[in-house]
């Protein structure tokens, strides 16, 4: 009886193995590290986002919800002029320099 018990054990136990789910290997993908490399950049009124260097100044105000003044939009009148970390700048021509801020527009 012992016997025909254990016996009876042993192939639940085989049988549960067989229907166990085979075992999975998860690699882990690596991330473009441009999100991790991005500059806080901040505009006049507070308006703060995040950018990589040498983004167009024109898009990076945009996606801030900064509105700044343009005339010509070809770099031309002025009127766009901003200081970026104290250098002047002009937002129409102008790209976000290269590094890893933070960069601070003033008028
Ligand atoms: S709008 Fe004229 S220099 Fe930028």
């Amino acid at each position: 009886m012992f016997s025909r018990v254990v016996s009876l054990m042993v192939c639940m136990l085989a049988g549960a193995a067989a229907f166990m789910a085979p075992s999975v290997t998860v690699r882990s993908v690596s991330r473009p590290t441009n999100s991790l490399s991005m500059a806080d950049v901040t505009f006049p009124g507070g308006k703060k986002t995040k950018a990589n260097g040498g983004a167009p100044l024109k898009t990076v105000a945009q996606k801030a919800g900064y509105k700044a003044a343009y005339g010509c939009e070809e770099g031309k009148c002025g009127t766009c002029e901003h200081k970026v970390n104290g250098k002047k700048i002009r937002l129409c021509i102008g790209k976000l320099p290269a590094g890893a801020g933070p960069f601070t527009f003033t008028q």
